[in-house]
């Protein structure tokens, strides 16, 4: 459920019409509903209320301090990838208790700034990174608490690009190979072993490769616990899917029951990673019709949003609703909407049957909080779109339009370039 809903003809956020908010703002632009982020994290967390765990929002999926702040006020940590997440979470007020670090290319530094602040855990994803880690610890005095992430080799069924948890992929460490692992990270002196942890993938919609591989995790956490290791955490990753079209994903009630149930009686802490379960659906891209143009082969809307703002049509063709912000009584018609970045691959429907809409109309691209803003980029040199969170008759810019200036800013002519030739 989410707050983005007609009241009569016009799309609302909350209590507050999205085109008043294009006239204040300009478009393009993000909007973030606050109520649905609040209500997304607290039935997430409500279903696993009776059983010991700790929800780590996926700092990747989007990163504005302002979402960051709202799960953060309510009792949620983080699941960051970098030490660029690292800074926003802090900044957010997320408890260092409460963050885990994942993915396989941590830098020496970045470790070193999650110990001095001293995260949760570590989520270790080979040898190397582990010795790097332990080195890092000891250079600074610390000592780092680690799970090992597992590759569970299991096939979640999702987009092939973000699929994690199958063989063949660059995460986490293989069961059988992961003994040796916590043997080695036994062994090291500023290494403290609390975890198993893993993530299969993303946009998941069924339960059962949740299952299949917190099973192998759990037959793990015995042969561990054999070796008298101490295993705190079980850490299951994100990952669980939404609807952008007419995907029928478990609600997370249902995701949780299935969890607990194969966890059992246990003094284990459940970890937990969602990011667009709680955010995707919290948030739209707002755009404008610039122009309409057909061919002989197709009708095109050009809005002025492009893949730079969001890129996952053209990175994994997926699906997002395209809405009108004013319902008027114009019949549908089939259409690509498509943005002005110089690219075939810059749309974000194709033959789609929309209304026909016409230059100056707005579009709202649902779907869009999860993977949106994070993503965009400069390409094309165009600045990326203002970011605006609703809660109740209220909004708020969270994050201003950037400009010409942001765009060069750190870019240097060197003078060499005006010098004679050599
Ligand atoms: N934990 C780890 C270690 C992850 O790598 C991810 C996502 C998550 C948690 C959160 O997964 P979620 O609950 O959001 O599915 N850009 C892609 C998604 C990439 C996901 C990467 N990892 C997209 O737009 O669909």
């Amino acid at each position: 459920m989410n707050h983005f809903i007609y009241k009569k003809d016009d799309l609302y956020c909350e209590d507050v019409s999205v085109a008043s908010i294009a006239d204040q703002v300009g478009t393009p632009f993000y909007l973030y509903s606050y109520a649905t982020i609040n209500r997304h994290f607290s039935v997430f967390e409500d279903a696993f209320k009776d059983l010991a765990h700790l929800t780590c929002f996926s700092v990747k999926s989007n990163p504005n301090l302002a979402v960051l702040r709202v799960l953060a006020s309510q009792g949620g940590g983080a699941d960051i990838v970098s030490a660029g997440e690292l800074f926003r979470a802090l900044k957010a007020g997320i408890p260092p208790d409460k963050i885990v670090f994942s993915g396989v290319g941590k830098t020496s530094d970045e470790m070193g700034r999650a110990l001095e602040s001293d995260i949760l855990m570590f989520n270790v994803e080979s040898d190397q990174e582990l010795r790097v880690l332990d080195k890092t610890a000891q250079d600074i005095g610390r000592k780092a608490r680690i799970a090992i992430r597992i590759n569970p080799d299991v096939a979640p069924k999702t987009h092939p690009y973000i699929v994690t948890g199958l063989g063949e992929n660059k995460f986490g460490i293989p069961v059988h190979d992961s003994l040796a692992t916590y043997t080695l990270a036994k062994a090291l002196k500023n290494i403290r072993v609390k975890g198993i942890s893993c993530h299969i993938g993303s946009q998941l919609t069924e339960i059962d490769p949740f299952l299949d591989a917190l099973n192998k995790l759990k037959a793990l956490l015995r042969e561990l616990q054999g070796m008298g290791l101490d295993i705190d955490f079980l850490n299951i990753g994100g990952g669980l899917g939404i609807t952008y079209d007419d995907e029928r994903p478990p609600h997370p009630g249902e995701y949780a029951r299935a969890l607990k149930e194969t966890m059992g009686d246990s003094n284990i802490t459940l970890i937990l990673e969602p990011g667009r379960v709680i955010i995707g659906n919290a948030g739209i891209l707002v755009t404008k019709v610039l122009y309409t143009k057909s061919t002989t082969h197709k009708r095109f809307v050009i809005v002025d949003a492009g893949m730079n703002d969001l890129i996952r049509p053209a990175l994994y063709d997926s699906f997002h609703a395209v809405q009108p912000v004013r319902v008027t009584d114009s019949q549908m018609v089939e259409a690509d909407l498509v943005g002005p970045v110089c690219e075939t691959a810059d749309f974000f429907a194709m033959n789609r049957k929309m209304p026909s809409f016409k230059p100056g109309d707005l579009v709202a691209i649902m779907s869009a909080g999860a993977y949106g803003f994070s993503m965009a980029s400069n390409y094309n040199s165009r600045p990326r779109p203002t970011e605006v969170m609703v809660r109740g008759k209220r909004f708020s810019i969270v994050r201003a339009r950037e400009t010409y200036d942001d765009l060069i800013s750190g870019e240097i002519i060197p003078e060499f370039i005006g010098e004679d030739k050599d």
